[in-house]
């Protein structure tokens, strides 16, 4: 079947191992009959959640009007959601970080985001899987919080410059993560 992917990526490396990673996900995902939009947020504006409550009061998801609500819409409508991103200190980039935020105001604006499949892919400098914990553990909480099943994991680590990813399994795994959803 079908379905609407959004993948949205967190590196602002375009050349980078996230984003190769990222590029072999959707090329195999496309070639599955899927329909996938993509959402850079490294090169977005899309600041952090003001914690105002006044979600979709002005029609829009969010009050403070940016890029998030430009993709919003694709946020809801999305069969499933990947995340794609390193690990930055242990934890999820501030670039993406915001977009993760903001999903709250669907909830607060009382729109039925459950049922969807969500997917991670993630990599990071050192050689210890548990360093990505700072990004899997939050991930996979927030996908059982909004009723969504995380389908597949890709984590990677081991790799630091552009170009690193090529000496791993990495994309080969990206790729067979289209086969999971
Ligand atoms: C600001 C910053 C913080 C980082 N923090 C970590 C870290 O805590 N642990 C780690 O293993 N790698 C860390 N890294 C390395 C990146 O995770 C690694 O280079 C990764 O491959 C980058 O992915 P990308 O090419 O998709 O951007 C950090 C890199 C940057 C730029």
């Amino acid at each position: 079947m079908s379905k609407k992917i959004l993948v949205i990526t967190g590196s602002p490396r375009k050349k980078g191992n996230s984003f190769a990673m990222t590029d072999a996900f959707i090329k195999a995902a496309e070639a599955k009959g899927h329909t996938v939009t993509r959402f850079d947020a490294a090169f977005k504006k899309v600041g952090g959640c003001r914690a105002c409550e006044t979600c979709f009061s002005t029609g829009k998801a969010c009050t403070f009007d940016d890029d998030f609500n430009a993709i919003a819409p694709a946020i809801l409508e999305a069969d499933v959601i990947v995340f794609t991103m390193p690990v930055y200190w242990y934890s999820i980039p501030a670039q993406i970080k915001g977009v993760i935020d903001r999903i709250y105001s669907l909830v607060v604006g009382g729109k039925d985001i459950s049922g969807k499949e969500c997917a991670l892919i993630c990599c990071c400098e050192e050689a210890d899987e548990s360093v990505m914990d700072g990004v899997r553990i939050p991930m996979e909480r927030m996908c059982a919080l909004n009723k969504w099943d995380m389908v597949g994991e890709v984590l990677v680590p081991g790799v630091l410059n552009v170009g690193d990813i090529g000496k791993t399994d990495g994309c080969a795994r990206a790729a067979a993560l289209a086969e999971a959803v």
